[in-house]
């Protein structure tokens, strides 16, 4: 009998739809090949779904949400939507409750620099010969971003804002515990960043890090400022392997390595929340760029971010390993076979320039059969 999965698809705004489109074509091959089936149904999300209903994240998303094991997310925002207030823009108003309805603190957000692709990173080429891959590992429903209190007044007639960056001990285990457990199936290295010379949450943070690491003896855990890891990232790339740190710090830094590794259309995430008795989580699965509207409707948009968001949902929400590794590996040999879009390309006179949906078909065509 073929296993049945349930996923919610948002595809959203810019280049969300058309670089769906194509992760939908892989996932189609690749039900057929594995015996087992996912049922999708797609909602709006963004500013699709405020042009159609007023609001980023209507209900009846929310609700269709609820009914599956996994989210396979576009991309939201554009100018268009940007004199909205922040509460209803598409990004902050979709994104944010996404995150705390479903729990989904653990955020893992690859920084992959290819040996051939190194060129289209800004990096001084003789600190990246080899290429890099780091997997940042960002907390997410925590810290400043949803602390309360937060807000404005005034004091003595001046207008004052405030955040509050407030993390409990059991927010911090579970991210660690998701971080060690990363690093054990790498090279079981960890480092953990944080402000533990000024902040008070940090010198938590760091305090429980040490505690969880009691757990996982095989795990060398070392520890870094924020300032000195934004500083690292870029002179030392390939010294890196998992890092873990909390919300605001990995916003920043997970961009700082996506710009770094030159190739932002190619990389996916994961927003996990806790893992379930089989070991697979609810998660929410995302490109790390952005909506690109700039690009968007051009068939210029590099597919495989999402393509690759697909595959960690596969591993991480539905336990389709085997499938998983095949999307992973096809998009390394259409990499290999000289593709690319024109994200990733150099103009060499061996590279095959190709557009969106081209770029998609080469990777089919690489599937295991
Ligand atoms: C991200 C984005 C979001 C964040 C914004 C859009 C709210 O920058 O996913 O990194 O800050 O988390
Ligand atoms: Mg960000």
């Amino acid at each position: 009998m073929s296993r049945t999965h349930r996923i919610t698809v948002l595809a959203g705004d810019g280049i969300g739809p058309e670089v769906m489109a194509e992760a939908l074509r892989i996932l189609d091959a690749i039900e057929t090949r594995g015996n087992f089936n996912v049922a999708r149904t797609a909602h709006l999300v963004g500013g699709a779904a405020i042009d159609a209903t007023g609001h980023p994240l209507p209900p009846e998303t929310l609700l269709a949400c609820e009914q599956g094991n996994a989210i396979l997310f576009g991309s939201v925002g554009g100018p268009r939507w940007e004199h909205l207030l922040p509460d209803l823009q598409p990004e902050r108003g979709a994104l944010l409750p996404l995150r705390k309805h479903f729990d989904l603190f653990a955020n893992l957000r690859p920084g992959i620099c290819l040996p051939a692709l190194t060129h289209a990173s800004p990096i001084k080429q003789e600190f990246i010969a080899d290429g890099f891959n780091v997997l940042c590992v960002r907390e997410l429903t925590g810290g400043i971003y949803f602390g309360s209190p937060k807000g404005r007044h005034e004091i003595q007639g001046e207008p004052v804002a405030f955040d509050t960056m407030i993390y409990k001990k059991s927010e911090i285990e579970r991210i660690a515990r998701v971080a060690f457990t990363a690093a054990m199936g790498r090279t079981k290295r960890l480092l953990s960043v944080d402000k533990a010379n000024v902040l008070a949450s940090s010198v938590l943070w760091r305090e429980t890090l040490i505690e969880i690491a009691r757990e996982f003896p095989e795990v060398e855990l070392s520890h870094m400022y924020v300032d000195n890891a934004a500083m690292q990232l870029i002179r030392r790339p390939a010294s890196f392997d998992v890092l873990v740190t909390e919300n605001l710090f990995g916003d920043i830094l997970s961009d700082e390595m996506a710009m770094i590794s030159g190739s932002l259309g190619m990389l996916p995430s994961a927003s996990l929340g806790n893992p379930g008795s089989n070991g697979l989580s609810f998660g929410m699965y995302e490109p790390s760029g952005g909506s690109a509207p700039d690009i968007a409707g051009k068939s210029l948009a590099n597919p495989i971010a999402q393509i690759l968001s697909l595959a960690m949902l596969l591993r991480f929400s539905l336990g389709e390993t085997a499938a998983a590794d095949s999307i992973e590996n096809a998009v390394s040999l259409t990499i290999r076979d000289g593709f690319r879009t024109v994200d990733i390309a150099t103009g060499r006179p061996d590279e095959i320039k190709v557009g969106t949906a081209a770029m998609g078909e080469a990777i089919l065509a690489r599937l295991d059969p």
